[in-house]
């Protein structure tokens, strides 16, 4: 599983249920990485998308609330709806020439985080003097040393004032 993210330099990646911090780039960069595949969502996550379920891709969306649907008929369009974790990786099962991407929020990047081998992780770097953006949800850290290593980094790019690059990170147990 391919883990994509956009964090702080704090890995804090959710404000008020909305993302912390994005850029029209950040967008444009997830929606090339992941059309086509599949993502997997918590209900909050899914619940903050304003359009619903991303088009173009599969959406798998684990959540308690038996409103969505009734496990096994979960599927409506390009939506499917998971109640338990094993549910959700029997989803993503069924897609095997897919590439499968962990969609946040920090809740299900902790529940999955252990299928990941690789991360994609737009780093948005702080902004000096500016106190006002402070994340109430966060991923775990991946700069542990505990056999995640940051590979590749893109130049430091800006767009209204916020200047962010784009990581890769990979997984190697040994
Ligand atoms: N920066 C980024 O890249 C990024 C990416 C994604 C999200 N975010 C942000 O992260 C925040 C949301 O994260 P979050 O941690 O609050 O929530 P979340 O991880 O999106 O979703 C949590 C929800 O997942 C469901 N869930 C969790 N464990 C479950 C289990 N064992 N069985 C069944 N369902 C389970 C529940 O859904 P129900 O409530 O439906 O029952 C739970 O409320 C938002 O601010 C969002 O914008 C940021």
């Amino acid at each position: 599983m391919r883990l994509i993210a956009s964090a702080d330099e704090s890995w804090g990646i959710g404000l008020d249920g909305d993302l912390l911090l994005s850029t029209r780039a950040d967008m444009a960069h997830l929606r090339e990485l992941t059309m086509g595949h599949v993502l997997l969502m918590g209900g909050r996550t899914f619940r903050s998308l304003p359009n619903g379920a991303l088009p173009g891709r599969v959406n798998v969306v684990l959540t308690r609330t038996k409103l969505y649907a009734t496990p096994g008929e979960g599927c409506i369009g390009r939506l499917r709806i998971a109640h338990s974790p094993e549910e959700a990786l029997a989803i993503l099962a069924e897609h095997p020439s897919k590439e499968h991407f962990l969609f946040g929020g920090g809740e299900i990047y902790r529940l999955f985080l252990q299928y990941c081998t690789r991360a994609d992780i737009t780093r948005y770097a702080p902004r000096p003097g500016d106190s006002s953006r402070r994340a109430d949800t966060f991923m775990p850290r991946l700069d542990l040393p505990d056999g995640w290593a940051l590979t590749g980094k893109s130049p430091m790019m800006e767009e209204d004032g916020l200047q962010f690059c784009f990581e890769s990170w990979e997984y190697n147990k040994s």
